[in-house]
């Protein structure tokens, strides 16, 4: 077994390659939204607690759980207990949740990178232009539906390799970019309320949402809670240092998370005046506020342009990816082949986006719970199902495997140095908080508690 499964070759190879698929749109989207609507600094605070202690537990037990078995999810799970089957199912259900609407959001980035190359750039920073484009009927779903070809047509063509390999040189650019970006809006009047927002923890603004928002962010960015770091886990090489491959992972994710929120929040105050309402817009955030920003910048339509076309290589190493784990596991399960699989996924991905898309339009009378489609689809992934994918694996390793055999992973190569802190996560923090949570949370959103 262990021979014919391909291995990353080195150990920078595994660390780059995990980080790719965990940089994406949450980063860069998601990340700054619920930032801002959530108080600022003290999401920020929430969250950078959560990525040091569940975050780093789930990642280590996630990633050892696929080099010890060197198997994928379902297969993971079930190796160790036959009984924990479901578990695999259960997290490979949110790819098929995640990946329509993520190619949505991926068809208003090519909507961006289009109207900045036609320079567009002043038309797009007026406050009606999102709206007016998210609701129209036609437009909005033809972005998607260019997305989505581009997205399956690499999966079905096997050429990944080259879309990773320009994202390699992509990325770094686009860190570069953030920065700079994020510096400009630094100067300009009003950004530094916007600074002390997102820095300083506004301790009144603490409550179970912000939890679970933030944790739901966090399994979203880091791609945990999906078996998608079991899959990865599961090409580690035994020499790699695992505890130190995952600070490096959340290192970086983290980090450009951090420099989004830093371009976009600021910004937010210093051209929409940081009201409420400015900082609430959700996940039309990112395209309201920085064509703003480049319209205010020397140069601002080729800057945009550049930043756009970025943004789109991270989305689509993303979708890519989530593209790709569920033609795998329709592949397994059913045993078609890639080419059949992969048009099956496309009409999926079809028929989930393109309501999706409407949503936000001709169909916003479908609001279940009060939401749009998107926003309904993303709380499902992220507040409901990642969170009792975490808590059952947290129970799984914590009473039924033991906490043992996943330290014994990890130091196949070296000490694990957070053993101690790593079990007490795993077996009684992560568990006990994560219930709490998601209770919290229900009775939040039915208005049995008000805060
Ligand atoms: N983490 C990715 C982002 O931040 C999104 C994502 C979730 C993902 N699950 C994934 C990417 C699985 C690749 C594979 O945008």
């Amino acid at each position: 077994m262990e021979k014919q499964r391909g291995s990353f070759t080195n150990k920078l190879g595994f660390v780059l390659a995990a980080a790719g698929s965990a940089v994406g749109l949450g980063n860069l989207w998601r990340f700054p939204y619920l930032a801002a609507k959530y108080g600022g600094g003290i999401f920020l605070l929430v969250y950078l607690v959560l990525a040091v202690t569940f975050g780093f537990a789930l990642m280590v037990t996630e990633i050892a759980l696929g080099r010890k078995t060197r198997l994928s999810a379902v297969g993971a799970y079930e190796s160790l207990n036959k009984k924990f089957k479901f578990l695999g199912y259960l997290s490979s259900l949110v790819p098929f949740i995640i990946t329509p609407y993520y190619c949505v959001i991926g068809g208003w980035v090519v909507k961006y990178f289009t109207v900045f190359v036609s320079n567009n750039v002043s038309n797009a920073a007026t406050d009606d232009f999102f709206t007016g484009f998210i609701t129209q009927p036609a437009a909005p779903v033809i972005f998607f539906i260019i997305y989505v070809l581009l997205t399956v047509g690499v999966v079905m063509l096997g050429v990944e390799g080259g879309i990773e390999k320009a994202s390699r040189i992509m990325m770094p650019i686009l860190v570069v970019m953030t920065v700079f970006i994020a510096v400009f809006g630094l100067f300009q009047p009003g950004a530094i309320d916007g600074l002390i927002y997102y820095l300083k923890p506004d301790f009144s603004r603490f409550s179970a949402t912000t939890v679970l928002a933030a944790m739901g962010q966090l399994f979203y960015s880091m791609s945990l809670a999906m078996g998608i770091m079991i899959t990865y886990g599961s090409y580690m090489k035994k020499e790699a240092n695992l505890e130190q491959s995952v600070r490096q992972i959340e290192l970086f994710d983290t980090g450009i998370a951090f420099m989004a929120g830093l371009m976009i929040i600021p910004a937010v105050f210093a051209f929409s005046g940081g009201s409420e309402e400015a900082l609430g817009k959700g996940p039309s955030l990112m395209f309201v506020t920085l064509p703003k920003v480049f319209d205010n910048m020397k140069m601002g339509t080729f800057v945009g342009a550049v930043f756009f076309l970025l943004v789109l290589f991270a989305a689509l190493t993303s979708s890519i990816s989530l593209t790709e784990t569920i033609v795998s596991i329709v592949r397994d399960k059913l045993g078609w082949s890639r080419k059949k699989a992969c048009l099956v996924v496309l009409v999926f991905l079809l028929a989930v986006g393109i309501p999706v898309s409407l949503g936000f339009g001709i169909w916003s009378f479908i609001a279940p719970l009060g939401m749009s489609l998107l926003d309904f689809f993303d709380f499902i992934s992220n507040s409901v199902l990642m969170p009792i994918v975490a808590f059952l694996t947290c129970i799984f390793i914590g009473y039924i495997v033991k906490p043992k055999a996943i330290i014994d992973e990890v130091e196949v190569n070296g000490t694990f140095k957070n053993k101690k802190f790593y079990t007490v996560i795993i077996k009684y923090i992560a568990p006990v908080c994560l219930v709490a949570i998601l209770i919290f949370a229900v009775m939040e959103a039915m208005g049995v508690i008000v805060v």
